[in-house]
């Protein structure tokens, strides 16, 4: 249901109103994980998932939000938002809300029909792509116009002070500034970044391995608070460092005893995997694809080992693609402890890959996996 017609009529439908029609993606990371809270790198894509919102004003007061996948209407009055999350589905379109009203806008009443196909709790952030467009279809209705990245940090904070999860600004600065055909290079200390095309005989191929570890929202914020100690070690010695962007492995070699065993393994990780960012992007941008595959591989066995965020499961996804015809690539995506693979694969074999990597998994781990083929997409915007 991409087709905006579709969202359009169940609107009207149910609104008795013309809606105007937005899109925003989902993404998958191709490398520089649990690296943007650290200020670092990250190169995600926008991908070909995504969610949909239609939006018309109302005259009763009230803000009406139906949610075509969960087949559910949540309402609140336009003059008394809802002031703290609720553990709902809504909490995430109307903490975008309560944070555009906190930045001085009035909310007025309207009526908000939420479509996605972006596969829930798969790492593929579906959350994110909810935030923002949220954020555009709101702002479009009350005229206000904020640049992209200025649109990824409102709903950023929404999903940090108002849903409670602790998350950096990749999955909400990819789904409103992503490139068709592009992925893109994200510093994450001033928002600046480079467009690395994706050739066109590459293939973005996501494998779900269907299991999300119970333990994900609890593990996140521990390894966050590692990498936060870890940095207070050397930024004790070296006051320069204000997060682990700054700091080297050279660092780590003068002051790593002084941490905690863990927290010098997640350091590690995300000293390196910066490294890795920053080259994995000129390697795409010069077309080496063997060097982005190599480094791929490496930042895998480093989120793996070092950070210990990937599980069984994912481990198997990785290693069963690597003798796979056309692999380039290969690595667990996200945040960690389940969720999905990125494989860039030569276009040519993808499907063939795709069929293979899916019976050798559900041979070796008895459960069928999702495998999608992908496209780079365009940021989110307004279709109609
Ligand atoms: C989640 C968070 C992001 C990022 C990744 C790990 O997707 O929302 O901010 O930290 O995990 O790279």
């Amino acid at each position: 249901m991409h087709d905006p017609a579709v969202l359009r009529s169940l609107h009207r439908d149910r609104f008795n109103a013309e809606p105007g029609i937005f899109v925003a993606p989902g993404r998958v990371n191709l490398i520089g994980e649990h690296t943007d809270y650290a200020e670092g790198f990250v190169m995600p894509a926008a991908i070909d998932f995504a969610t949909l919102a239609g939006i018309s004003p109302r005259t009763d007061g009230k803000i009406v939000v139906y949610s075509e996948n969960y087949g559910a209407e949540a309402v609140f009055e336009a003059s008394a938002l809802p002031q703290a999350a609720s553990k709902h589905w809504s909490d995430y379109p109307m903490g975008v809300v309560s944070i555009l009203a906190g930045e001085g806008n009035a909310i007025p009443a309207f009526s908000l029909s939420l479509w996605g196909d972006v596969p829930l709790g798969s790492g593929l952030s579906s959350s994110a792509a909810l935030e923002v467009v949220t954020a555009l279809a709101v702002t479009s209705l009350i005229g206000v116009s904020y640049p992209g990245p200025v649109l990824a940090r409102l709903c950023q904070r929404a999903e940090n002070e108002f849903v409670g999860a602790n998350c950096g600004i990749m999955d909400q600065f990819i789904s409103a500034n992503g490139a068709k055909d592009h992925a893109l290079l994200l510093d994450c200390r001033d928002l600046s970044f480079k467009l690395a095309p994706i050739p066109a005989d590459v293939a973005l191929v996501i494998a779900n391995t269907m299991v999300k570890h119970s333990v994900a929202g609890g593990e996140y914020t521990s390894r966050r608070a590692q990498v936060e100690e870890a940095c207070a070690v050397i930024a004790s010695h070296r006051p320069g460092v204000t997060f682990l962007r700054d700091a080297t492995v050279e660092d780590l070699k003068l002051w790593g005893g002084e941490m905690s065993p863990n927290a010098l393994k997640r350091a590690r990780h995300v000293i390196t995997e910066n490294t890795r960012t920053v080259a994995a992007a000129e390697a795409l941008i010069c077309n080496n694809m063997a060097e982005l595959g190599r480094l791929m591989a490496e930042a895998h066995v480093s989120y793996s080992q070092d950070f210990e965020a990937s599980c069984v499961e994912a481990d198997a996804m990785v290693a069963l693609a690597q003798d796979l015809p056309g692999l380039i690539g290969a690595r667990l995506t996200g945040g960690g402890f389940g969720g999905c693979t990125i494989n860039l694969v030569e276009r040519a074999h993808a499907a063939e890959f795709a069929e293979a990597l899916a019976g050798r998994y559900a041979d070796q781990i008895g459960i069928v996996p999702q495998i999608h083929i992908c496209h780079a997409s365009g940021g989110a915007h307004r279709l109609s």
